[in-house]
């Protein structure tokens, strides 16, 4: 089959080549499953480049998320049959033709979303679950401020929040991307690239400022400028390159409660989390109350890969990017 592998550390996504290695073989407890799309992360090119916090022993085969069909089931685990439709992750192994994966990494495909939706969920939908109701408690009528909107985990906050009755200002570094933020129904959008853009969400909330701040960037310091009284702020990533150092009297100042989220820890730390996360995710997705955004184009092929994670760099994306590994893929016209 073909995949990516990695046997050195690389400069960036040109340098990566696609070779045949052998279809890995499925483990007890694992799946195989034949891979129809993989879903792209910034993370993939720090992986590359050795500057991820995991370094897998080389040779490896990059990609952290994929869905496909199952072609060799566990014996012994009657979730899934061969045949089925599933995505999951792992920290491994995605961008190939075929995954060997343990069956507790997957899920089925709820029936509303597409190979290419279900591709790119297993991370964010998640993560942004986990971040609004079990960290910030939103509650119906919230105003809600995410940050990075159009990306990946950001789209999928500004759907839950509206899913859970809040209303949404989703702010993006690029007006270009209003639009998918928009139609994903935030309320309202701003660019944080504008000097005044905490004003403008005390404008747009009559001073009172958001309950809730979702933040994937590390705006922290620049946020308590327009969060709310009992405001609940969520640290969830650091896109913009930078750990903050806040001044800690400003979150005394309006009762502010900052609070992070990990979504990958609650494995080791709350177990018991992850099926009620999921569970009330696939609720909304059978209820339309999510619908996973995919970048246009798909990237089909795994010599693309490297022009997917080009365009993650160069911050042109929204929601996921997808990857098909077989350019066999493309639809017939
Ligand atoms: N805590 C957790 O459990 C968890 C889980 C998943 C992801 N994360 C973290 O959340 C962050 C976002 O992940 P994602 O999957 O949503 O990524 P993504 O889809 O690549 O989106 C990231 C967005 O961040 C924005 N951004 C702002 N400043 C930036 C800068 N200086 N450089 C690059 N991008 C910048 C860009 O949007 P604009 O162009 O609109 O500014 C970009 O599209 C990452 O830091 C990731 O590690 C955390």
């Amino acid at each position: 089959m073909r995949a990516i592998v990695v046997n050195s550390w690389l400069q960036g996504p040109s340098d990566m080549s696609v070779v045949d290695i052998p279809v890995p073989t499925a483990k007890a407890g694992e799946l195989l499953v034949k891979v129809d799309s993989a879903g792209a992360n910034f993370f993939d090119i720090l992986m590359i480049q050795g500057k991820y916090q995991i370094k897998p022993p080389f040779p490896f085969t990059l990609g952290a998320e994929f869905s496909g069909t199952v072609v060799q089931a566990t014996p012994d685990d009657e979730r899934f049959a061969i045949g089925d439709r599933v995505f999951g992750s792992n920290v491994t192994g995605a961008y190939a033709e075929y995954i060997a994966v343990p069956a507790l990494q997957c899920f089925p495909i709820p029936s509303a979303l597409t190979f290419e939706q279900a591709a790119g969920i297993y991370i964010t939908y998640p993560t942004s679950y986990a971040g609004l109701v079990l960290r910030a408690k939103v509650q119906r009528g919230d105003w809600v401020l995410v940050h990075a909107a159009a990306g990946g985990v950001g789209i999928a906050a500004v759907q839950i929040a509206k899913a859970l009755g809040a209303h949404v200002i989703a702010a993006t570094g690029d007006k270009g991307k209003f639009e998918v933020c928009f139609q994903q129904g935030a309320d309202h959008c701003i660019n944080y690239r504008d000097s005044d853009w905490a004003e403008q969400v005390l404008r747009l909330t009559d001073g009172v400022g958001a309950n809730v701040v979702y933040d994937p960037v590390g705006l922290v310091e620049k946020s308590l400028k327009c969060v709310a009284w009992n405001g609940r702020i969520v640290v969830v990533g650091f896109a913009a390159g930078t750990i903050e150092k806040v001044a800690t009297n400003r979150i005394l100042l309006k009762n502010v409660a900052v609070t992070g989220v990990h979504w990958g820890a609650y494995v080791r730390n709350e177990p018991e989390r992850i099926l009620e996360v999921w569970e009330a995710l696939f609720k909304l997705a059978d209820e339309g109350l999510i619908r996973p955004v995919v970048f246009q184009p798909i990237f089909y092929g795994l010599d693309k890969a490297k022009d997917a994670l080009a365009a993650i760099s160069r911050r042109e994306t929204y929601g996921k990017v997808v990857v098909k590994p077989t350019e066999s893929s493309v639809p017939k016209l």
